[in-house]
């Protein structure tokens, strides 16, 4: 165990949603600070969403698996009873969605509040919320170059229903749902909100950010989309959560962005890197490329952490990828 293991030696906590990308990040991490982990899962008989965890170090001793769904009111009580902290990521990801309602809409919104409800019963002192950068941005303000963006902009509901932006509305009425809960209640949460994460993958599946990269390296296009986003990477992501535990003054919101890069900025990259590897060189549309702006990073690194470069999240995960044999490229120098 490291130095830090002593702040979270007998202390119980509890992270939703365990088994996905972020948290199994988190886990990981927990483990590693000393903490017990209480990790609920969908399916606590499924080796995809377990095994991955089980074989993390301290694991043996001081993780514990819960079966838990969103979807089920009181389903979290029995991981969360007795926890000093919720770290509360569960939440679907996923972008083609036929009954957004269902599929999406339901579990980040009722789930969200199943989970506080569970929280205000067991009398937890500080939840973190997994919200999202998509709950930030999309309020129809321009974005450009010289525009700053932070924790005090919000997303408009309204906006993304009428675009059908049917994932981002759900991370936008959850966050609502959440400080609403928490207001209502008297009851502290902060609220991490990550741009597109990307970094190593713990879990043996392909997760929705990841497969944004592998999108870029696998041939399976020969263009590029002409968007923007906020990269960051899924160890930062991760620790933010802890920290956000850990420092007493935390509060509020933390937007999480290295930087917001093109498409076209990213195959550049990986092509610097990784000559042989054949990325889209042209973009999919003929307009004006869809333009950058910044977010501020000062709130996060009020909590003491630097952000990983946008270049060595993308190594990362390329060799993650490579590694896990999503990605096959015989001639290239992986
Ligand atoms: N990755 C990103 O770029 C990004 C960016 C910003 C915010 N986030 C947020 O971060 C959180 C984790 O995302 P991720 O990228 O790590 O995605 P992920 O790997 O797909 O993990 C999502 C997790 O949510 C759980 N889940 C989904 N529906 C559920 C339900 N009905 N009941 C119980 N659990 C359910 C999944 O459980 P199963 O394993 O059982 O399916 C999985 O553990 C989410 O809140 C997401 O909105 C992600």
């Amino acid at each position: 165990m490291s130095s830090a293991a002593a702040v979270g030696a007998g202390k119980v906590v509890c992270v939703t949603g365990a088994s996905g990308y972020i948290a199994s990040w988190l886990v990981k991490l927990l483990l590693g600070r000393g903490y017990t982990v209480r990790a609920t899962v969908r399916d606590t008989a499924d080796p995809k969403k377990t095994l991955h965890l089980q074989s993390l170090d301290g694991a043996k001793d001081r993780l514990h698996l819960f079966k838990a769904s969103l979807l089920e009111e009181g389903s979290f009580d029995s991981a969360i009873g007795g926890c000093e902290c919720v770290f509360h990521t569960a939440s679907p990801f996923y972008h083609s969605v036929k009954d957004p309602k269902a599929e999406l809409l339901d579990p980040a919104v009722n789930g969200t509040l199943n989970v506080l409800r569970a929280c205000k019963k067991a009398s937890i002192k500080r939840v973190i919320v997994t919200s999202s950068m998509a709950a930030v941005g999309y309020n129809g303000k321009p974005k450009t170059p010289d525009v700053v963006v932070d924790e005090t902009w919000f997303s408009l509901a309204e906006l993304c229903e009428k675009n059908q932006q049917w994932y981002v509305l759900s991370k936008t009425l959850a966050e609502e749902a959440a400080w609403k809960f928490s207001k209502d209640n008297g009851f502290e949460i902060v609220t991490i909100n990550p741009a597109m994460v990307i970094g190593p993958l713990l879990q043996p599946t392909l997760n929705t950010s990841a497969e944004a990269i592998l999108k870029l390296i696998n041939g399976s296009s020969s263009t590029y989309p002409n968007l923007s986003f906020g990269w960051i990477n899924v160890k930062d992501v991760a620790l933010a959560h802890i920290l956000a535990y850990e420092v007493p003054s935390a509060n509020g919101r933390y937007c999480m962005v290295e930087r917001v890069a093109h498409h076209s900025e990213l195959v550049e990259l990986i092509h610097k890197m990784y000559p042989d590897i054949p990325v889209p060189n042209k973009c999919a549309d003929d307009q004006p490329f869809v333009p950058t702006y910044q977010v501020s990073k000062d709130k996060v690194r009020s909590l003491g952490m630097e952000l990983t470069p946008l270049g060595t999240s993308i190594k990362e995960t390329i060799e993650s990828l490579k590694e896990k044999g999503f990605f096959t490229f015989e001639s290239s120098h992986l």
